[in-house]
């Protein structure tokens, strides 16, 4: 397994202005969007291709063509906010929702609501959340993904803490993490610091 943190200038660009305060809703989702385009680029690097027989216009040609189905596991509801981005790049992506949320009383998340496309089996599962906090929620959303029958999971996150990185990397040692940045610690709200805040909160302007 691996921790991949994307620090691409213009990755790192855009995740500054999503940090701002001051970005509106508006240029946040913008930015969102851009930066998961271009971290779909890197987490589809290695998918598996076939041969395509074509003809240019000028010559017969063997191409190549994707192999693989890959689905998109939003985890709800800031997991959404990833969503668009990863479609631009690969249309022929599907969609699959999962919904976790934490228990009140026992602080243990739980699943609230899910819907997969089938194939879970074969596809390559890209498990979305912009924050990886305490990493509680996206080892059960994986758990969950992989009792549904999935075998190839990666987990992208836009900002991580070290916390949420060590407890996945434990619980999960076969999922490749991806991030845009690998942040400071969890702070005694549970915030990532610095973070760029709630993620879900700021995206849909609910704060
Ligand atoms: N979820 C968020 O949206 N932000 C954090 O900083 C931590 C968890």
């Amino acid at each position: 397994m691996s921790v991949t943190i994307l620090d691409h200038a213009l990755i790192q660009h855009k995740l500054t202005i999503m940090r701002d305060k001051n970005t509106s809703t508006y240029i946040f989702k913008q930015n969102l969007d851009e930066i998961a385009k271009l971290m779909a680029f890197e987490v589809t690097r290695h998918v598996s291709l076939k041969d395509k027989a074509i003809e240019t216009p000028v010559c017969a040609m063997l191409g190549k063509e994707m192999d693989q189905q890959i689905i998109l596991a939003p985890i709800l509801r800031a997991g959404i906010g990833l969503v668009d981005g990863f479609r631009d790049i690969i249309p022929t992506a599907k969609i699959g929702h999962i919904g976790m949320e934490r228990d009140e009383e026992t602080l243990i998340p739980r699943e609230y609501y899910a819907k997969f496309p089938k194939g879970l089996e074969d596809a390559l599962v890209i498990v979305l959340d912009p924050m990886l906090a305490t990493g509680g929620s996206a080892n059960m959303a994986i758990e969950n993904i992989k009792q549904r029958g999935a075998k190839n999971i990666q987990l992208v996150c836009l900002v991580g803490a070290p916390e949420g990185v060590k407890a996945i990397q434990e619980a999960h040692p076969d999922v490749d993490i991806t991030l845009a940045s690998l942040d400071e610690k969890l702070n005694e709200h549970g915030y990532i610091v610095p973070g760029l805040g709630d993620a879900g909160d700021r995206l849909f302007g609910t704060d």
